[in-house]
């Protein structure tokens, strides 16, 4: 459940229905299902495997890992590279999700009624352009991640998931009733699901491949760390199977509450990252309820960041506590604290910062470029080429232990070539 906690996050929610919405809708959600069943997942499943083979914190079980197989010890730097990819990525997303702590009131106190659309606009507008208020939810929001994973495994992680995840698709399930009564319903479902090949490039097939990636929170060592905390008994293939599927279905459902509230008050599905920020509040301005629908939304997408970011805190932690002997409290507030600090900078992107530019790119920019375009790819990579060429086969075999011989073998092929190939070619034509 965590590792569905940590899958299912922003990406899913704010991410998705505005890259779906983007690339033509259903053609690319079909291609999307197609990334995480082929690509996605068996990455996934070799990122379980690796942490649960090792059971320690990510830097020192790819080294065990790596030297049961007669490999070099040096392949911790995997596990390394995945904590750096966490702490990166964190420092921007919690940003984010403070966008979203601060709309559930915003959205509460009524402030979208009444008002017009440019209006509703314009205090998004005026939220990203005051570098205290986003400090301020940058703030609350890594502050509750860190009073979360410093109370440790038990008291901390599991006590939240055990009520995140739930709540999570309790109040999706909600949203999409809402959604199924307004009459833009249909339009909705058939933006999603209604292929049409026509407009779909092969960019947008990238942009589906980058996602796919993203969304199973693979190569952030947030996998490594919860395939250590795996039971032995538990089917790491199955496991896997469980998270990729309810992964997909949270965004599935997103889309559902999402689209058809975008048809039903005439805004349009490809606006891009400010979708619902700036245009699902029109709607909850003018629905009826909609003070009520629009900061369940936003807290759902609280929830689903917060699963996501206690995840990402959570290797550094158990590797700091592990490799210096200091106390879990210390260790992440230690870790937290850069992070809040690395953020800051994000968030002055959007405002005093926004024209500090290195080749054109001001801060948020390449932290998001170096994580998307450099640290997640190169992290997926290695850990395919791993798991498929490096660790022995009997090592693999052992520790996936699957029933049937042809699913392994699907499996092996899959990290081996497929996997590989296609980051690589995400890579080429990033670079390109
Ligand atoms: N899977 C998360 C999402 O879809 O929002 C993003 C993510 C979370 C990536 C945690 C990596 C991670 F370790």
């Amino acid at each position: 459940m965590a590792a569905t906690g940590s899958a299912v996050g922003l990406g899913n929610i704010w991410k998705f229905p505005y890259v779906a919405g983007e690339n033509g809708g259903g053609a690319f959600v079909l291609v999307y299902l197609g990334c995480v069943a082929l690509i996605g997942l068996p990455v996934l499943m070799a990122e379980i495997m690796l942490g649960r083979r090792g059971g320690r914190s990510p830097v020192n079980s790819m080294a065990r890992v790596a030297v049961e197989s007669g490999r070099s010890e040096r392949w911790f730097l995997l596990g390394l590279l995945g904590i750096i990819t966490s702490f990166f990525l964190l420092s921007f997303y919690s940003v984010i999700a403070g966008w979203s702590a601060a709309y559930i009131f915003q959205t509460a106190s009524g402030a979208f009624r009444d008002i017009s659309a440019l209006q509703i606009v314009e205090l998004f507008d005026d939220f990203l352009a005051s570098p205290w208020r986003l400090t301020f939810w940058h703030s609350v929001f890594m502050l509750i991640t860190i009073t979360v994973v410093s109370f440790g495994l038990h008291r901390g992680l599991e006590r939240t998931i055990r009520v995140l995840v739930p709540g999570l698709f309790l109040i999706l399930i909600i949203l999409v009733l809402y959604s199924a009564s307004t009459p833009g319903f249909m339009e909705g479902v058939r933006f999603l699901f209604k292929p049409d090949f026509s407009e779909f490039s092969g960019q947008a097939f990238l942009v589906a491949l980058g996602h796919a990636f993203f969304t199973l929170s693979v190569a952030t060592a947030s996998m490594l760390i919860y395939g250590a905390y795996l039971q032995r008994s538990a089917s790491i293939a199955s496991t896997s199977v469980t998270i990729a599927f309810l992964d997909t279905l949270s965004a599935i459902l997103a889309g559902l509450a999402i689209f058809p509230i975008v048809f039903t008050y005439a805004l349009v599905p490809d606006v891009g990252p400010t979708l619902v920020f700036k245009s699902l509040p029109i709607a909850f301005g003018a629905m009826p309820g909609g003070s009520f629908f629009g900061s369940l939304f936003f807290l759902l997408l609280l929830f689903a960041a917060l699963g996501s970011s206690i995840s990402m805190v959570e290797p550094m932690v158990a590797w700091i506590t592990e490799r210096w002997k200091i106390s879990r409290p210390k260790a992440t507030w230690l870790t937290g604290g850069l992070i809040w600090l690395f953020g800051v900078g994000s968030l002055l992107s959007f405002n005093i910062w926004q024209e500090k530019r290195l080749l054109g790119w001001n801060y948020y920019e390449i932290v998001d470029a170096l994580v998307s375009l450099l640290l997640l790819p190169l992290g997926a990579l290695l850990l395919a080429v791993f798991a498929g060429w490096f660790m022995t086969r009997q090592a693999s075999e052992d520790e996936l232990a699957m029933p049937n011989k042809r699913l392994y073998q699907s499996w092996r092929f899959l990290v081996r070539y497929v996997a590989p190939l296609a980051v690589l070619v995400i890579v080429i034509s990033l670079l390109r």
